[in-house]
């Protein structure tokens, strides 16, 4: 049976995540972390379960970063990249080998990369909020996708506005689209693969 329940995430981390919205509104874009049935469905559209290399943008205080490492293989690397200094130290509470945590902006995803001699991602999963940032970082943050992406890797974007599959669409070309109606506020959720 259907809980409600099942749509909240835990409450420490929506008190921190109610905090960090009060803080930074248009960065955070949100008042409520992602479902768990939103997360589920961007690990499964990320193809997380076949991926050695992942990076999550914007992993908030978490929930999101924990069903990408649930999902991935053992000898897989997560790098999350968090703007709010004190999302990202919430983030690095998370007791796993496997996830790098850096604080900054992804729009420094390619020196980031580099900086810790990763591969060219598999899968990049995004919640950040593409609607209330200016249109040139959000053309910038699309652009170093485009470029560090394995050839056949995955970007998968989660949004309540279309603003992302506005910017992405001339870079990226058209995107597969799915609704999560269980989450609150419903989300889309665009795929792209690189060719
Ligand atoms: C809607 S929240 C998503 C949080 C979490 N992933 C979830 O789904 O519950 C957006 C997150 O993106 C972060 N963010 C916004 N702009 C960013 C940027 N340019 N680079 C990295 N993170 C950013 C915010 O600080 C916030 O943590």
């Amino acid at each position: 049976m259907f809980r409600f329940e099942t749509l909240r995430p835990q409450q420490d981390d929506r008190l921190a995540f109610l905090k960090g919205f009060l803080r930074q509104p248009r960065d955070v874009g949100s008042v409520i972390p992602s479902s768990r049935f939103l997360e589920r469905k961007m690990v499964r559209m990320a193809g997380v379960a076949q991926a050695q290399s992942v990076i999550e943008l914007g992993p908030g205080t978490g929930g999101t970063t924990r069903a990408i490492l649930a999902a991935m293989p053992e000898s897989a690397t997560l790098l999350a990249i968090e703007l709010d200094p004190a999302f990202a130290d919430h983030i690095r509470e998370i007791d796993d080998r496997r996830l790098i945590v850096h604080q900054g902006s992804a729009e420094q995803l390619a020196e980031v990369i580099v900086a810790h001699r990763l591969r060219p991602p598999d899968a990049i999963l995004s919640g950040i909020p593409f609607s209330t940032m200016p249109h040139e970082v959000g053309t910038r943050i699309i652009e170093a996708i485009r470029d560090v992406l394995a050839p056949g890797g995955r970007f998968v974007a989660y949004q309540f506005r279309a603003a992302v599959a506005e910017r992405a669409k001339p870079i990226l070309g058209e995107p597969e689209v799915s609704a999560e109606f269980l989450n609150i506020p419903p989300m889309r959720v665009y795929r792209w693969r690189k060719r």
